[in-house]
């Protein structure tokens, strides 16, 4: 079959060919992106399905606006203001089918054959590939603890003045990093100096152990003039409510919003108003914060028990800074006492013992670093973490 020219430049996900191993019995998987189905608020989101199908049945299963269902729209907008974005109207935003359809709107409506678009090094592995879907070519960032360094994003910046800047600022997606409040600002004073378009895609900043984390971009966009026209901001409900319902926003200068729309129409004419309807009627009956409480405690007793085994399992043969929040400990490979340190060598040799993780290098865009590991630690229980970071240290 002769195939569009665009797929040439997108490979078949590393980690998809992975999962196909994870059939194995008794394996114990730290290698998915997916919060725990144990911690999905069933009574609440079967509570918002019939309040949904009761108040207005009609609204919930006939064909929608392509912006979203107005009373979601209403309820992600007080749900954002709720979280400090406080001059945030419903017209600011468009419900999508989770964020992963914002990320490819984006790329729809921004992004032609050759365009450079910047992200961070290491990304969101499903962003590399939509991006690279619409012909980006994409630039490396780099990233420590703090989140991108904003020295040299400013000097890619300057360098390859690209269509705009893809960024996971709080928790990301493999890193786990956070960045500063510092710097934040300093790359929204970027974004109006080199005028800019920053995309923060943040679909983990609620899920944070302690203290909240530094304010999004969006909030903070408020506090430096002329940012917020040059600021796309994607939210979703999956990792703190449900994936399966498919719900995701993006806020976006009024410009983009409509182009987005348009495409929109052409992918899926709206999101699933049922899925919209429940959505919107879960965050009116005021169960969110419970929710987030709940999931934030389950996640945050086992980053400690996974973070804990590890140090204790693998010593100096692994070094990773403790997350704070998210889903996932980021990880490297030392060699130390000349212990494996290869992420995908130890990969195969982990699946061997009966764990399974994800090698970090699908992650970076140019120039993986081989000895870098993903492991979440949302869906195994305390006991299994502990036993899985023994069979990690038996595969080493
Ligand atoms: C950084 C990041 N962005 C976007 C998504 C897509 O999530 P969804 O489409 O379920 O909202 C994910 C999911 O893993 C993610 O990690």
């Amino acid at each position: 079959m002769q195939f569009a020219d665009r797929l040439n430049k997108v490979e078949t996900s590393a980690i998809r060919e992975l999962f196909k191993l994870l059939g194995k019995p008794g394996i114990i998987s730290f290698a998915g992106g997916f919060p725990d189905s144990a911690l999905f608020d069933v009574d609440g989101i079967r509570a918002a399905v019939n309040q949904a199908l009761g108040e207005e049945p009609g609204g919930a299963l006939q064909y929608g606006a392509t912006e979203g269902y107005q009373p979601l729209r209403e309820q992600l907008a007080a749900f954002m203001a709720s979280k400090g974005a406080k001059d945030l109207a419903p017209e600011n935003l468009i419900v999508t089918t989770g964020s992963q359809q914002a990320l490819d709107l984006l790329g729809k409506t921004l992004i032609s054959p050759g365009d450079k678009v910047i992200v961070e090094g290491p990304t969101f592995l499903a962003t590399i590939q939509c991006f690279r879907l619409y012909g980006a070519e994409l630039i490396s960032a780099p990233i420590d603890a703090d989140g991108v360094q904003t020295g040299a994003l400013e000097q890619l910046i300057a360098e390859h003045k690209p269509k705009f800047v893809y960024l996971i600022p709080t928790f990301g997606n493999p890193s786990g990093a956070t960045l500063s409040l510092a710097r934040r600002k300093q790359v929204l004073e970027m974004a109006v100096k080199h005028q800019t378009l920053i995309v923060e895609d943040d679909p983990y900043g609620d899920l944070y152990f302690g203290d909240a984390p530094p304010p999004s971009l969006l909030n903070l966009s408020a506090n430096v003039p002329g940012s917020r026209d040059l600021l796309v901001h994607c939210g979703s409900l999956s990792k703190v409510l449900s994936p399966g319902l498919r719900v995701g926003w993006m806020v976006a200068p009024a410009e983009l919003l409509a182009k987005a729309t348009m495409c929109k129409q052409f992918s899926d004419a709206h999101t699933s108003t049922f899925a919209q309807a429940t959505a919107a009627q879960y965050l009116k009956a005021g169960r969110m914060p419970a929710t987030l409480a709940k999931v934030r405690a389950v996640y945050a007793e086992r980053a400690q028990a996974m973070g804990d085994a590890l140090r204790k399992e693998l010593g100096d043969a692994i070094e990773f800074v403790q997350p704070q929040g998210g889903l996932f400990v980021w990880a490297r490979l030392t060699g130390a006492g000349g212990k494996v340190a290869d992420g995908n060598v130890f990969a195969k040799r982990s699946i061997d013992e009966g764990v399974a993780f994800v090698p970090g290098t699908p992650f970076f865009c140019a120039q993986p670093d081989h000895a870098t590991l993903r492991l979440s630690f949302a869906t195994a229980d305390v006991d299994k973490i502990r036993e899985g970071a023994a069979r990690l240290a038996r595969a080493l």
